[in-house]
């Protein structure tokens, strides 16, 4: 059976700094939790309390329900590929990633195969008696995993493991990862910025922002159903509109008068009449109509499998919808209509802080 993690109320201050402040958390048996979030919200300070590396300054780090927070790195039974890439330089790849079987002391011959399954599953088996220091960044990175997998650890700590890979490999290898890791039945906690990432390798996704949790839910929820304009905004892609609730339609749907005076349907909502919301539509929910919001082209940029079009509408805001790649796009200049899926334009509060401080990096 693969270990729980649990973080209770762990916090992580340099100076008076808190780059982790109070995050509890549960990591379930045989998990993938991705931590996602902007660059310095504190995910490898919270990965490095969590293996060992640095003994935060308030909460417990409980594995099984066993407070490890005092246990050092080396006694925690973890695999990991750090963001700054650590392979033992004097050992070649091959002896690196037999490490983790030599400590355990497997039989030789399956340390040697181990290690070579791993090797060859990242495409460096032909690399396995060369130094990690003859290697590229991608290639140390790929080693690095190969090692990982193999350490026959049950936890797994992955911080950016892919970043320095080419978009194709990178691809081919989040999903073998996560094949190997269901099929061992390992509990894994992986960093990354790259939310596309976080979306296709997850069970679940933890959002942190300036040292927090920000939202946490299944990468179809979170996308769907953001808790906050922040997730909205960071995980996915999505058009932010100002405007004050002005009714109902008889369904229960939300109106909301956007500014310049044009209303627009949004999903159902406990708000009141005159309540100052911000609307959120992503831009696969927004079409062209006969009728609707106007919205003059400024831009189109050929995706692949679909255009997308941004638009400046009549709210003042930038807009922006997709066209599939199959069709003829519209050029900019042109006036268009658009229309928004009303079941998945989400209504949230006017932020106190303001739209842009509410999905503010920082
Ligand atoms: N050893 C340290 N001493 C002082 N401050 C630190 C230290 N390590 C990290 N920090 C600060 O803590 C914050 C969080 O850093 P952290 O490395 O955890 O961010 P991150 O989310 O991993 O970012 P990235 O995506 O860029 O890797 C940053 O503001 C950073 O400057
Ligand atoms: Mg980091």
């Amino acid at each position: 059976m693969a270990p729980k993690i649990t973080l209770d109320h762990i916090s992580m201050k340099f100076g008076d700094f808190y780059a982790v402040h109070d995050i509890s958390l549960d990591v379930e048996e045989g998990e993938y939790v991705t931590i996602l979030g902007p660059s310095g919200c504190g995910k490898t300070t919270l990965i490095k309390v969590i293996s060992g590396i640095w003994h935060p300054t308030e909460g417990r780090v409980l594995i099984d329900g066993e407070d490890v927070t005092d246990v050092p790195l080396e006694d925690r039974d973890m695999g990991y590929v750090f963001q700054n890439i650590a392979l033992f330089p004097n050992l070649t790849n091959l002896a690196n990633v037999e490490y983790g079987p030599r400590v355990r002391a497997w039989p030789p011959e399956e340390q040697r195969a181990t290690a070579e399954k791993y090797l060859k599953l990242v495409a460096m088996l032909d690399r396995a008696g060369m130094f990690p220091g003859e290697l590229s960044g991608g290639e140390q990175q790929k080693v690095a995993i190969a090692r990982a997998l193999a350490s026959g650890s049950k936890i797994l700590m992955l911080d950016e493991p892919l970043s320095a890979l080419d978009a194709r490999v990178r691809m081919e290898l989040r999903y073998e990862i996560r094949r190997i890791v269901k099929e061992l039945g390992i509990t894994v906690l992986h960093v990354t910025h790259d939310q596309e990432e976080a979306m296709s390798v997850s069970d679940r996704i933890v959002l942190m922002r300036a040292g927090r949790v920000h939202d946490t839910g299944a990468p179809l929820d979170i996308y769907r159903n953001p808790q906050s304009i922040f997730a909205a905004y960071f995980i996915g892609e999505t058009n932010l509109l100002e405007g004050y609730v002005s009714g109902w339609t008889k369904n229960g749907r939300t109106k909301v008068r956007l500014r310049g005076g044009h209303t627009v349907r949004a999903e159902k909502s406990a708000f009141a009449t005159g309540d100052a919301v911000v609307i959120s539509v992503r831009p696969e929910n927004v079409y062209t109509a006969d009728d609707g919001l106007k919205a003059k082209v400024v831009s189109v940029v050929f995706m692949g499998t679909f255009w997308r079009v941004r638009t400046v509408a009549e709210t003042g805001d930038y807009l922006e919808y997709n066209v599939s790649g199959n069709h003829a796009a519209p050029r900019p200049g042109d006036q268009v209509m658009l229309v928004f899926n009303k079941r998945m334009t989400k209504v949230f509060a006017r932020p106190a802080e303001g739209l842009e401080g509410a999905i503010s990096l920082e």
